[in-house]
């Protein structure tokens, strides 16, 4: 039988540790055995303090997740009593964070008197990335101990703190000189703490959190912030928490925080952001590799062509230590990617988010060159050329001649078909599709693209390396656009097709940003280039032709120049960054319609809505029954951390499921009808989606 906790007497203290791998989330069971350990040490007069630590080394990822929306989560002994019986103890507590102290779990600490970690510790609030805030006293206890504004920072960011800077701040009252020296340091603290006769709990730091700030500190900060938040539920109800803890007794502000955290967990947005989390876990999950799939080694990396993407790519290794090697043509567009890489990190610079000195460490990790024959120690090739499959494919010839055996060689197509590139090289097990997305250095997902003949070593590598530099990674099989540009098309042609029927750029836009995308599909297309997407489209019309009114008004664009943000005009005028509608556009598009005999009238925001979104679901369910993407979840990923999507709508599929798929296919099957040969023309609905509606589904899988 597992006992989920340890516990030992060592000379008058008793050290309880967590042992619930592989992060000791505080279900119900561990929550139980938890409380019975320090019940055993507080009736025991042999116990004069009590040490909390991870058994493994691991302090504790936090409440478990999985038990969200259901009673578990509640259940005997909830958190929130379990710590507050620990504040109650008349024994020293010292909690030694060993590793993490996430959510719940830094809540756990908090509720000890004291706090030790090491030199690797990251302690944390993630709450706010699950749709939730802290729930177990963190929005009261942590506002008293490091006063009200930091205390919001690091709820509001959800991201953690180094030992550093949480020693700095007073999360830590000390930082043990190791890891390995953590446990012995923690119960010598304790012993001292019992030799001084230190109190079980220390008098608050900040008895009044607010002391020292503006007194319209709370309301400028929700003024100033709310902008941002959109529609998000959860950073409005940190904040109000936090205003219970400046106002209310702690009791009083623990029962606000309770009735807050009920609130948040029974939301839609916390029960979309949950499916998330486990998405992104599930996403590493891939048949035909498991734990056992050896890897190859990835010590030093290389990209070829150093343009905006290139130069992102390889930036992404910099930033983790890996060295890289650029690749050009011409020795001034060598120079110039470099300069835009060092004008990149100069950036970060003047944020504060890098020192000089790292930037420097950083560039010197990128060698330029102009010789295919410095590729042959590389062990990653990535290729960044432009979107031809004739110029990939005479680049991979190359690689197939320099490279070492075993290298991976990648290509960073977004929507070339990799196993025909894969094709010119004699080690098609060796080639793979890397889609990196714009801006590299900064967008989350990577598709990761198996072809039709990729090792398994090097799928497994690659996620993994996808990983380590902090990305998303997505495996899609083969198909023009993979995943995320594929149901981009569709998507893209409804919005064009919108507005030659009457809608303006601004009102699709304002739909889709009134979802909370982080673009509408016409900025985005200005910020992308008309013209990169018109030779996408162009490349591929064979495919598609069959509508003359296809995407016309893009084309148009295109024809006139108008690339988007690059010329200051596409869908829109823009002066820099600031947008503005152009009544040219709406002119455009009413020739068109003529011309095309479109009848325009007024388009209602709903049908906006559904046409665009129910486009790009209706192909995402068909990638899922062609096998392009492995699960509904995936597909979740790649709009959540490519194209915008909001978290707490839980990406594309998950939204179709929360509004009902028989909804879903009734619409599609009413804009089949109601657009006479355009809607028979695109209107067909998935016949996976038929099939889940007529076996009474709720959710997309394959079936
Ligand atoms: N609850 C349940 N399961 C959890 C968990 C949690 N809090 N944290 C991690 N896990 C599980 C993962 O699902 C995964 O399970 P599988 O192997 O079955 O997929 C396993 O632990 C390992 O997790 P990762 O694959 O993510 O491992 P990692 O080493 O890359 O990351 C981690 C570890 C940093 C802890 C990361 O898992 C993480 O960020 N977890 C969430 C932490 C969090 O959000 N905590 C707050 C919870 S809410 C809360 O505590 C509310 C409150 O106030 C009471």
């Amino acid at each position: 039988m597992h006992t989920f906790v340890t516990y030992q007497l060592e000379h008058n203290l008793a050290l309880i540790g967590l042992a619930r791998p592989p992060v000791n989330a505080l279900g119900q069971p561990l929550r139980a055995a938890l409380l019975d350990a320090v019940e055993r040490a507080a009736a025991d007069p042999a116990v004069n303090a009590i040490v909390l630590h991870g058994s493994s080394g691991l302090f504790c990822a936090g409440a478990d997740i999985s038990e969200f929306g259901s009673e578990a989560s509640f259940a005997a002994p909830d958190l929130p009593g379990l710590l507050l019986r620990l504040t109650q103890l008349d024994k020293p507590l010292v909690a030694a964070i060993g590793k993490l102290a996430l959510g719940g779990g830094l809540e756990l600490a908090l509720a000890c008197g004291y706090r030790i970690g090491e030199p690797g510790s990251r302690l944390g609030l993630p709450e706010i990335n699950l749709g939730l805030l802290p729930g177990a006293g963190g929005t009261q206890r942590l506002p008293r101990l490091i006063g009200a504004k930091p205390a919001l920072e690091l709820m509001l960011s959800g991201a953690p703190i180094g030992a550093a800077d949480a020693l700095e701040q007073g999360l830590l009252n000390r930082c043990a000189a190791s890891a390995a020296t953590l446990l012995p340091e923690a119960c010598a603290y304790a012993r001292e703490l019992v030799a001084c006769q230190a109190p079980a709990q220390p008098a608050a730091l900040y008895p009044e959190p607010d002391k020292g700030l503006p007194e319209d500190f709370l309301t400028r900060f929700r003024e100033d912030h709310e902008p941002r938040w959109k529609s998000r539920l959860a950073p409005r109800l940190v904040l109000s928490a936090v205003e219970a803890a400046c106002l209310l007794p702690l009791e009083q502000g623990l029962a606000r925080e309770l009735a807050l955290f009920k609130q948040a967990e029974a939301s839609a947005q916390s029960e979309a952001l949950r499916h998330v989390f486990f998405a992104e876990r599930e996403a590493g999950r891939v048949p035909g590799i498991d734990a056992n799939t050896p890897l190859r080694s990835v010590r030093n990396v290389a990209v070829i062509g150093a343009g905006t993407m290139g130069g992102g790519i390889a930036m992404n290794f910099a930033n983790v230590g890996i060295p890289v090697t650029l690749l050009e043509r011409e020795g001034e567009a060598l120079d110039r990617g470099l300069a835009q890489i060092r004008h990149n990190y100069g950036i970060s610079v003047k944020r504060g988010k890098l020192s000089p000195a790292q930037l420097e460490q950083r560039m010197a990790l990128l060698q330029g060159t102009l010789d295919y024959a410095d590729l042959a120690d590389a062990d990653l090739v990535i290729e960044a050329v432009f979107e031809k499959l004739e110029i990939k494919q005479a680049v991979f010839r190359t690689l197939d001649n320099v490279c070492k055996p075993g290298a991976i060689l990648a290509t960073n197509t977004s929507s070339l078909d990799v196993d025909q590139i894969a094709a010119v090289t004699s080690r098609p097990q060796d080639v793979i599709g890397l889609h990196f997305f714009s801006p590299a250095n900064v967008m989350r997902l990577l598709e990761v693209v198996r072809g039709k003949l990729t090792a398994p070593d090097v799928l497994a590598t690659t996620l993994k390396m996808g990983r380590t530099i902090g990305k998303m990674p997505v495996v899609s099989g083969v198909c023009f656009g993979f995943i995320g540009n594929r149901m981009l098309e569709p998507y893209a042609r409804e919005a064009h097709r919108l507005v030659l029927e009457g809608a303006t750029p601004t009102q699709v836009d304002g739909v889709l940003t009134g979802l909370d995308l982080s673009m509408g599909v016409f900025s985005m297309l200005d910020l992308a280039g008309i013209d990169v997407n018109f030779l996408v489209r162009d490349a591929n019309r064979a495919a598609i032709a069959h509508d003359p009114s296809y995407c016309r008004l893009g084309d148009e664009l295109y024809a006139l120049g108008r690339y988007g943000q690059k010329t200051s005009r596409g869908f829109y005028l823009y002066e820099g960054r600031n947008r503005q509608d152009d009544y040219e556009v709406v002119a455009l598009a009413e020739r068109l319609a003529g011309e095309l005999h479109i009848p325009r009238r007024p388009i209602g925001n709903q049908e906006i809505h559904d046409r665009c979104l129910f486009m790009l679901i209706n192909e995402g369910i068909q990638l899922l029954d062609e096998g392009i993407a492995l699960r509904a979840s995936d597909i979740d990923l790649v709009w959540l951390n490519g194209y915008g999507f909001p978290g707490h709508l839980g990406g594309p599929l998950y939204y179709a499921e929360q509004l009902g798929l028989d909804k879903v296919l009734a619409t599609l099957n009413h804009y089949r009808k109601a657009l006479g040969d355009y809607g028979q023309t695109w209107f067909t609905p998935a016949p996976l989606l038929e099939r889940l509606v007529a076996a009474g589904k709720q959710r997309i899988e394959r079936v």
